[in-house]
């Protein structure tokens, strides 16, 4: 069991293109009997409405999905570098649907304030939905984000998720 210590990390420092392109991150969402997580390395952070936000993207097939629209919170969770990239590739290549992921990639849930993070993490973002936003085809400007990526018909909803406390250890 490890302690978080909420950390006034300066948002300047916070790279989007590393820490969601490059290192990947667990979105997480569920209550206190049920929780899944997957991987995700499409996303932004920013600011809108007022609030740091972050942005996912969830497809329409992801089990991720069902507890994203249900719970009101979700959170993003980082790995520290060495732990490497398996659990997160177990996360993201099964479906919480036939399985109990969490436990077989061999990772723990904890909390924060009822919001559920992968406890093997060291950088947290706890994050309160703002909006969920169905993206539709036909507002695609560019035709070929159409033929390369939503050949299958299996779109994203974009959530928007004001930050509100960011983890480190
Ligand atoms: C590196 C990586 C990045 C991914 N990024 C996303 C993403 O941004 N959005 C998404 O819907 N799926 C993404 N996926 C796919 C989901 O993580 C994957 O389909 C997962 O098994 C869904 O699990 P679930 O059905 O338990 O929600 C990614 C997978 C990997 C390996």
């Amino acid at each position: 069991m490890h302690i978080f210590q909420p950390y006034p990390i300066d948002l300047l420092e916070l790279n989007p293109f590393e820490k969601i392109g490059a290192e990947w991150a667990a979105l997480t969402a569920g209550n206190n009997e049920k929780v899944n997580a997957m991987t995700i390395s499409w996303g932004g952070m920013g600011v809108l409405w007022g609030k740091n936000v972050v942005f996912v993207f969830v497809r329409d097939s992801r089990y991720t999905k069902e507890f994203m629209d249900r719970e009101d919170n979700f959170s993003l969770t980082f790995f520290p570098k060495e732990f490497g990239k398996s659990a997160l590739k177990y996360l993201g290549g099964i479906s919480g649907r036939n399985e109990d992921k969490i436990k077989n990639a061999r990772l723990h849930i904890a909390y924060r304030n009822d919001i559920p993070y992968i406890d093997e993490g060291n950088f947290v973002l706890t994050c309160k939905k703002m909006s969920a936003t169905f993206i539709d085809a036909k507002d695609f400007i560019d035709s070929s984000i159409k033929d390369n990526w939503y050949k299958d018909g299996d779109m994203h909803t974009m959530y928007v998720g004001e930050i509100k406390e960011i983890l480190a250890r």
